[in-house]
Order: C-alpha cells, then sequence, then structure tokens
C-alpha cells in the first residue's frame, strides 16, 4: 500500500516533540486546500499547564502563515489505542477545520478516520452569538 504522505509528515514531526514531562510524543499535519501540509508536534512546560498539544501547533503555525481550507488533519502516537485530538483541540479544529477528516496512526500502521463533526457534536461556534441582542 502507498503509504499516506500526510501520515509520514505527522510521523516526523512527533519526533521534534518536546515531551520530556509525559514522555508522550505527538506528530500532527494538516492538509491545505493547495495540498500544502503543516506540521505540529506537542511542545511541553515545565509549568505543565503551558503544554501545547501538536494539533494546535499546526493549526497556529498555518493561520499565522495565511493558510486555511484545510481538507485533513493527520495526528500520530505510538500507542495502541489511537490518539484523538483533545477537547481543546477539537474546538480549534470546529473553528478552523470543520469540515476535515481526522486521520490518526500510530507507528505499526494502524488508521482510523472520523469527521471533525463526528469528534464535536454541537460545536460551538460564532453563529452561536450572532444575533445576540
Ligand atoms: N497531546 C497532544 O499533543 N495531542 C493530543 O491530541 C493529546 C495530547 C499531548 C499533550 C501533552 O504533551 C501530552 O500529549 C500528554 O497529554
Amino acid at each position: 500500500m502507498t503509504p499516506d504522505p500526510l501520515i509520514e509528515a505527522a510521523r516526523l514531526a512527533r519526533e521534534r516533540a518536546f515531551a520530556p514531562y509525559s514522555n508522550f510524543r505527538v506528530g500532527a499535519a494538516l492538509e491545505a486546500a493547495d495540498g500544502r501540509i503543516i506540521t505540529g508536534c506537542n511542545v511541553e512546560n515545565a509549568s505543565y499547564g503551558l503544554t501545547l498539544c501538536a494539533e494546535r501547533v499546526a493549526l497556529v503555525k498555518a493561520i499565522s502563515e495565511g493558510i486555511t481550507g484545510f481538507k485533513r488533519v493527520a495526528v500520530v502516537t505510538d500507542v495502541d489505542d489511537l490518539t484523538p485530538p483533545c477537547g481543546a483541540c477539537r474546538q480549534l479544529l470546529w473553528e478552523f477545520a470543520p469540515d476535515a477528516e481526522v486521520v490518526l496512526a500510530n507507528l505499526g500502521g494502524r488508521v482510523a478516520v472520523y469527521r471533525v463533526a463526528e469528534l464535536l457534536p454541537h460545536g460551538f461556534d460564532a453563529s452561536q452569538f450572532k444575533g445576540a441582542k
């Protein structure tokens, strides 16, 4: 089977994870509308609470570079049970990639595909307060 370049990009990004506290290394890769791939890894901090997830790092990198319209996001870890994005990352994905496919993969070749809306049903967005009085 031909390897998926998005999963491969996330796998490489995972190697750059800064995760000395959890030892849980995560790589993410976004596929933009024009085919560009933007990666992220988790970046932990001694204060713990400032830790950034791989998915959010990829998203803010892309948005800050003017890249939008994401078709897919891949998340790669090295555990048997594939790692779904945390709640905060789901919320950011809902904002910037509501129609994206979420491709979860591990180093052993296991893959599962979801939709952002499936992972975040009844998501909160600007439509909820546009008509506020
Ligand atoms: N983490 C991610 O990067 N993405 C996820 O979807 C789940 C959790 C990171 C945050 C932290 O560095 C480590 O995994 C353990 O929670």
